[in-house]
């Protein structure tokens, strides 16, 4: 079953350039730079009048959303909001026929999602879902599904879900952008690329498995830790600091690298690692300051950034690289990074990473 893997959870982030292969298989063409949805060309027209975007989901499929909406609004120009299900659905959320309501779940059966699905769908809005198993309730009641094709995920930590969703937001995002004219050809090929090259781009993650054990060595005792990142990497740290607690049980909170003096930054001492993603990026000056104000107050540092980032060598106590991709690609890379942490903290405290206590893979109920 675990294919000589010691758990499902390894077994998954393992699998997951096989998965983003086939997440994206068939829908694009690099002839014409174009991204083809066919299981929204029934709703097409509908598509081309929407307005504005809802993402709701839960937990990591909520991280995905975060990253949504930068990829989304950055390619397609339509604002979008993003929801936790179990906040929307007891809102009063303003919606109508020119809202496209995404929700995102891995299982298709989370019941807030699916009530928060419900609720957008009686005031009018189109619902697009995006979803790793076939025939599961949201995909139901969906107007129009997008599969993730990650396959089955066992272990209750979700990754390769993740990294799935991820890719599907993206080439959503350029869908979009099509509808509405906002990406010549030349840019959208160039996303393109970068989306065909991510699961090489994993796949060099991957071999710094044993790296980042050597490094969760150092810090499995730690009892807090703080991630940050900025802009699309953002919701990675959130991620991020969502693993560790999971299956390590490590307190981790993840914020906006740009939040961290407006509080966060009172509890940065010797004992406290910061977790850093500072990839390349048009706001990478800003992530090293925090670096700075950190290290300052003899914080612990563990950055991840680009290969050949000399710089951060003289700031950081400890570096991961990764291989130089677009911005908007990186997430993947930093992702696969921020997982192998967790899990490596987990298994070398002797934890059952695929079934951390008091968690359920699909949450059925309230
Ligand atoms: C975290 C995790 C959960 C799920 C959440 C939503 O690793 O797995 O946070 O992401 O329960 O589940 P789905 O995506 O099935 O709706």
């Amino acid at each position: 079953e675990k294919a000589g893997y010691k758990h499902f959870m390894q077994k998954e982030i393992y699998e997951q350039p096989r998965a983003i292969t086939d997440t994206i298989r068939g829908k694009y063409s690099l002839d014409d730079g174009m991204v083809y949805l066919t299981e929204l060309e029934a709703i097409e027209d509908r598509l081309k009048v929407i307005e504005r975007i809802q993402i709701v989901a839960c937990g990591t499929s909520w991280h995905a959303g975060l990253v949504g909406k930068f990829l989304i609004e950055k390619f397609a120009k339509i604002p979008v909001e993003v929801d936790i299900a179990s906040e929307y659905r007891y809102r009063n959320p303003i919606v109508d026929g020119k809202v496209l309501f995404i929700p995102i779940s891995q299982s298709g059966e989370t019941a807030d999602t699916l009530a928060a699905l419900r609720l957008a769908k009686s005031m009018g809005a189109v619902v697009v879902s995006i979803c790793n198993v076939i025939g599961s309730s949201i995909t139901r009641e969906s107007d129009g599904t997008i599969y993730t094709h990650a396959g089955p995920e066992i272990g209750v930590a979700s990754t390769k879900a993740f990294t799935t969703q991820l890719a599907t937001l993206y080439l959503l995002g350029i869908y979009l952008a099509q509808l509405k004219g906002t990406l010549d050809k030349d840019e959208r090929l160039r996303y393109i690329d970068a989306l065909i090259k991510v699961p090489e781009d994993i796949s060099s993650v991957l071999t710094l498995d044993e790296k980042i054990e050597e490094l969760a060595k150092k810090f499995k005792e730690s009892r807090n830790f703080l991630y940050l990142g900025r802009n699309i990497n953002y919701p990675v740290a959130l991620e991020g600091a969502l693993k560790l607690k999971e299956i390590s049980y490590i307190h981790a909170e993840g914020y906006p690298a740009g939040e961290m003096k407006h509080g966060p930054i009172a509890l940065i001492d010797k004992n406290m690692p910061v977790f850093f993603i500072a990839t390349d990026s048009h706001i990478y000056e800003k992530t090293l300051s925090n670096i700075e104000e950190v290290k300052a107050r003899d914080g612990v540092v563990i950055a991840v950034a680009t290969e050949g980032n000399n710089e951060i060598l003289k700031k950081a106590d400890y570096v991961i690289y990764v291989k130089k991709t677009v911005e908007e690609t990186s997430i993947f890379t930093t992702t696969v990074v921020a997982q192998f942490f967790a899990y490596h903290c987990a298994t070398l405290l002797g934890l059952d990473v695929d079934q951390p206590r008091n968690l359920a893979k699909s949450v059925t109920v309230e």
